[in-house]
């Protein structure tokens, strides 16, 4: 964090010709299982890590945010804090920030601008969440700067309904709320039925591996949306208010009314939603045993039922499983079609995934693994400005 932070202010330096007042963070994020289940009403059990995006900011005197991002894009962009708030072509990177801006106005938090330098370093199109940081970090500085006395709960809620409505992409809770409210080696089991979570320590010797594919994705893609709608599709051939109150049973009684692709969308939402409650029991036990197979079925159902994984990120799944044997998990890690595997492993463990595994990666796909050994970090806050 110490080295996003200098840079972050000398480029704000560069940028402002002054000194940045404060520091904000936020955490990408790791999900060790429980997936396209959290817009479904159902559980998640992510973890917050110690990859972040920092801001630099300065109050500005009248109503503009003046955003320079110092990494992938190195552009500026700007805009006034009144509704409407335009969406830019040219930086579509800060509609995510214009979206939360139109969330504050939206809820009457009307706030003066500000002067921001982005920088991070979570890998960005890995599916870790760098654009649900990037919103976080902006929210949990606007709530500081006015002294708005937002929940990280209240936070989490703006950044969803920003890219809900405003970037187009129908995502559930979870990014946001674990970026926001994640906690030092523990996991939040997060019910996203009503948004309460309890956290769930790791086991004292846990260590998170984190295979990047580099295999680009588009999250704000048709097909996340088209999951969605599959599921509702199934929801509605069952009569019911969501999967969350829906047993196999349930579905087995409507499966002729509905599509077969519905109906193995909700075959994976609900057997996934039980995996997610016996993972949490055994990450309080230390039982890798039992983590080991139910990542392991965690994955097979997203392979094969909502058919969100791709071959690459099955072989490296398939790798890793094997080093691993009982003594871990290994699963595709987010929303889909590339991005991430999340192997959750003693730290005796780790370093054999990750020197065993890139040549064999490169020689299947073509493609070079990027691997992350990762530690479960607290959520979003304001960072200790450098001493002068
Ligand atoms: C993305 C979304 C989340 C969640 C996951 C899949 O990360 O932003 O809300 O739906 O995909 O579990």
């Amino acid at each position: 964090m110490k080295e996003l932070i200098e840079a972050a202010s000398d480029v704000f330096i560069k940028a402002f010709s002054r000194q940045p007042d404060f520091f904000f963070h936020a955490p990408g994020r790791i999900n060790l299982i429980g997936e396209h289940t959290d817009y479904n009403q159902g559980f998640v059990l992510p973890c917050a890590i110690d990859r972040n995006t920092v801001l630099a900011v300065s109050p500005r005197e009248d109503n503009t945010v003046c955003v320079t991002t110092a990494d992938l894009h190195n552009t500026s962009s700007q805009w006034t804090v009144q509704n409407p708030i335009p969406k830019s072509e040219r930086a579509p990177w800060s509609n995510y920030l214009r979206g939360v801006c139109e969330q504050f106005l939206s809820r009457q938090l009307p706030f003066k601008g500000m002067d921001i330098v982005a920088l991070g370093n979570i890998p960005q199109g890995a599916g870790l969440s760098s654009s649900a940081s990037f919103t976080v970090a902006f929210s949990v500085a606007v709530n500081h700067l006015n002294n708005f006395h937002l929940s990280s709960r209240q936070l989490a809620l703006i950044c969803q309904a920003a890219e809900n409505q405003y970037v187009g992409c129908q995502c559930g809770i979870m990014d946001q709320l674990i970026s926001a409210a994640g906690q030092a080696q523990k996991a939040l089991l997060i019910d996203c039925a009503d948004i309460s979570y309890s956290a769930i320590n790791l086991p004292q010797d846990a260590a998170i591996v984190v295979v990047d594919s580099k295999v680009t994705r588009g999250l704000v893609s048709s097909e996340y949306n088209t999951r969605r709608l599959q599921c509702e599709q199934a929801v509605e051939s069952m009569g019911l208010q969501s999967l969350r109150q829906a047993s196999i049973a349930d579905l087995q009684r409507a499966k002729n009314k509905m599509h077969p692709l519905a109906y193995r969308r909700a075959k994976h939402v609900i057997t996934e939603n039980t995996r997610t409650l016996a993972s949490a029991e055994a990450l309080k036990n230390g039982d890798y045993q039992s983590l080991s197979r139910l990542m392991a079925e965690s994955h097979q159902s997203m392979r094969d039922d909502f058919e969100i994984t791709v071959p690459p990120i099955d072989f490296l799944v398939e790798k890793i499983s094997a080093i691993l044997g009982e003594h871990g998990g290994a699963r595709m890690t987010g929303g889909g079609f590339g991005g991430c595997v999340v192997a959750l492993t003693s730290q005796q463990k780790a370093p054999e995934i990750m020197q065993s595994i890139g040549n064999a990666y490169t020689d299947k796909t073509g493609l070079k693994a990027e691997f992350h050994l990762c530690v479960a970090s607290d959520g979003a806050g304001m960072t200790q400005a450098l001493p002068a």
